[in-house]
C-alpha cells in the first residue's frame, strides 16, 4: 500500500464523516428512549450522507489516504472506529450507548444499531471484519476476539495516515532495521542489472493494477534473489528499493534465526511473517543459501539448517505478501527448481576497472581535499577491490589524512587499501598494490 501522502487538509475535509456519526449516535439514543428524530435532523443527515459519499467516491480523499478502495460497509466500519481519535465527543457517545463501558471504541453490536441494519444485514458487518478482509489484513482495524460485543480499535497506522503523519511499521520479531536511505545514483551496477532491479520494483508498485484491476492470479512476494560476493552492493540495492518505496528495510539473518532457537524456528518464522504480512516494508533474508542447497550438495549448509523445515520456510516466503529479497554469496549451487519459484534473480558481479573508478569517485568523502595527482583510474586499475572494500579503504585513507592534517594522497590511499586487503588474514605481499606499493610505509613492507 503505497498511499500518496496526504496533508492536514485531509483531516479538515473529513469533518462530515465524524459529524454524521455523532448525529447517528444521537438518533440511536433518541430511539432507545422512544423519541422521534426531527425533520431538521433528517435533512442534515441526508446532507451529511451526500458529503460523505463524495469523500468515499473513486479518487476521493479516502482513496488518497488509504491507497485502497473499500466497500460502503467497510468505509462505515473504518470511519466509526477511527472517529473517536478525531472527534472525542464521539467516544463519549459510544461509551454512553454501551452502558458506560470504559473504552471509547464501538463494538460490532453498536455499529449494527448505529447504521440501523436489519438482523439479516449483520452478516455484512461480520464479513467486513473477517481476518481475510481488507480492514484486518491491511492492519486498519483491530479486534481482540471475533465477538459482537468486543470493542473495535483503530490501528496506529490508520490514525497516522488519516492525520497525514508519517508512519512506519515496527520491526517484525527476529528482524532488524537497515538504516540509511539510498538512491539509484548511489548504486554502481551494469545497466542490465539496474534494469532488472527496476523491473522488480514494477512488481511492487503495480500490484493493484495487475492483480486487482486486471485480475492476474496472485503470485506471492514478489521475491528476488541477489547473488554475488560480499561487498558487491546487494544490501545497498535493497536499500535503494526500500527508499524508492519510502518503506523501511528489515534484515533477517537466516543463520541466526535458525541456530539461535533450535526447535523454535517454525514458531519464530510464523511470528515474523504474521507481523510482516501485507505491511509497507521490504524484507531482506541474508544467508539464504540453505533454501536452495541442492539435496546432498552443500553438506555444510545442510548440516547447519538440519533442524529447520526448509520447505516450511520456503512456503512461508512464497505466500508472504510483500517484497522479499534473498541474498547469498554463493552462486555455483543455484538450483533451477528453486530459482524458477522466484520473480527475479539478479547477479551482483565484482566491479570491473571502470566500475571501480566510479566507485572510488563516489566513495571518497565528497568534500575531502585530495592531493594533487591522485587519479581514481590509477587506483581502480591498481587493485581489484569490491565496492565494499573500496568504501572501507577510502574511509580509512580519509581518517589517515584527517589525522595527519593533510589532503588525501597516495600514501593514505596505499595504506587504506593495504589495511583492507590484509583483513581476511591471508599473507599479502606489497606488490599486490601495483604502482601504489612504493607509497606504503616501510614498516608495512617489513611486516
Ligand atoms: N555496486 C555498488 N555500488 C555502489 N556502492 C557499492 C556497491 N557495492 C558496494 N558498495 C559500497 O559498499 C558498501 C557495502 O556493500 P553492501 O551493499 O553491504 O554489499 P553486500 O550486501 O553485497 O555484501 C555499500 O554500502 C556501498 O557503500
Ligand atoms: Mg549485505
Amino acid at each position: 500500500m503505497n498511499a500518496p501522502h496526504p496533508d492536514l487538509s485531509a483531516l479538515i475535509q473529513l469533518t462530515p464523516e465524524w459529524e454524521r456519526l455523532q448525529l447517528l449516535a444521537y438518533c440511536v439514543s433518541l430511539n432507545r428512549n422512544g423519541g422521534e428524530v426531527g425533520d431538521t435532523d433528517l435533512v442534515r443527515l441526508r446532507e451529511l450522507q451526500a458529503a460523505v459519499d463524495a469523500l468515499r467516491s473513486p479518487g476521493g480523499i479516502w482513496e488518497q489516504v488509504l491507497g485502497e478502495r473499500l466497500t460502503p460497509v467497510e468505509y462505515d466500519v473504518l470511519v466509526a472506529v477511527a472517529g473517536p481519535e478525531f472527534e472525542p465527543r464521539l467516544g463519549w457517545a459510544y461509551q454512553n450507548l454501551q452502558g458506560g463501558q470504559k473504552d471509547p471504541w464501538p463494538s460490532r453490536a453498536l455499529l449494527h444499531e448505529l447504521f440501523a441494519l436489519e438482523p439479516h444485514q449483520g452478516e455484512s458487518l461480520r464479513s467486513a471484519l473477517a481476518p481475510s478482509g481488507i480492514l484486518r489484513r491491511a492492519r486498519l482495524v483491530a479486534i481482540a476476539r471475533d465477538e459482537a460485543w468486543q470493542p473495535l480499535q483503530p490501528e496506529s497506522g490508520l490514525i497516522a495516515r488519516i492525520a497525514g503523519r508519517r508512519w512506519q511499521p515496527p520491526a517484525p520479531p527476529g528482524s532488524e532495521p537497515v538504516i540509511g536511505a539510498a538512491t539509484w545514483d548511489d548504486l554502481v551496477l551494469p545497466a542490465d542489472r539496474r534494469r532488472m532491479l527496476r523491473e522488480f520494483m514494477l512488481w511492487i508498485e503495480h500490484r493493484h493494477t495487475v492483480e486487482g484491476d486486471w485480475g492476474a492470479s496472485w503470485a506471492g512476494g514478489p521475491v528476488a534473489l541477489f547473488a554475488g560476493p560480499s561487498g558487491t552492493g546487494k544490501t545497498l540495492a535493497a536499500r535503494v528499493i526500500a527508499s524508492v518505496m519510502d518503506w523501511p528495510l528489515f534484515r533477517i539473518d537466516l543463520g541466526r534465526l535458525v541456530s539461535k532457537y533450535v526447535g523454535e524456528t517454525e514458531e519464530n518464522l510464523n511470528r515474523l511473517f504474521d507481523a510482516a504480512h501485507d505491511q509497507p516494508m521490504v524484507l531482506q533474508f541474508d544467508e539464504a543459501d540453505a533454501l536452495f542447497a541442492k539435496r546432498g550438495e552443500i553438506k555444510e549448509a545442510r548440516d547447519r539448517y538440519a533442524n529447520m523445515e526448509v520447505s516450511h520456510l520456503l512456503s512461508r516466503i512464497e505466500s508472504h505478501r510483500g517484497p522479499v529479497i534473498l541474498t547469498t554469496n554463493l552462486r555455483r549451487n543455484l538450483d533451477a527448481a528453486f530459482t524458477r519459484r522466484l520473480q527475479m534473480v539478479v547477479e551482483f558481479p565484482r566491479p570491473d576497472v571502470e566500475a571501480r573508478a566510479t566507485l572510488w569517485t563516489r566513495l571518497l568523502p565528497p568534500r575531502a581535499p585530495l592531493a594533487e595527482g591522485v587519479d581514481v583510474a590509477e587506483l581502480a586499475s591498481a587493485v581489484a577491490l569490491t565496492g565494499g572494500q573500496i568504501r572501507n579503504a577510502a574511509l580509512h585513507a580519509a581518517y589517515l589524512a584527517a589525522g595527519a592534517g593533510v589532503p588525501i594522497g597516495p600514501s593514505e590511499l596505499a595504506l587504506g587499501i593495504w589495511r583492507e586487503i590484509n583483513k581476511d588474514g591471508r599473507e599479502c605481499v606489497c606488490s599486490e598494490l601495483g604502482p601504489l606499493a612504493v607509497h606504503l610505509p616501510q614498516e608495512c613492507i617489513d611486516g
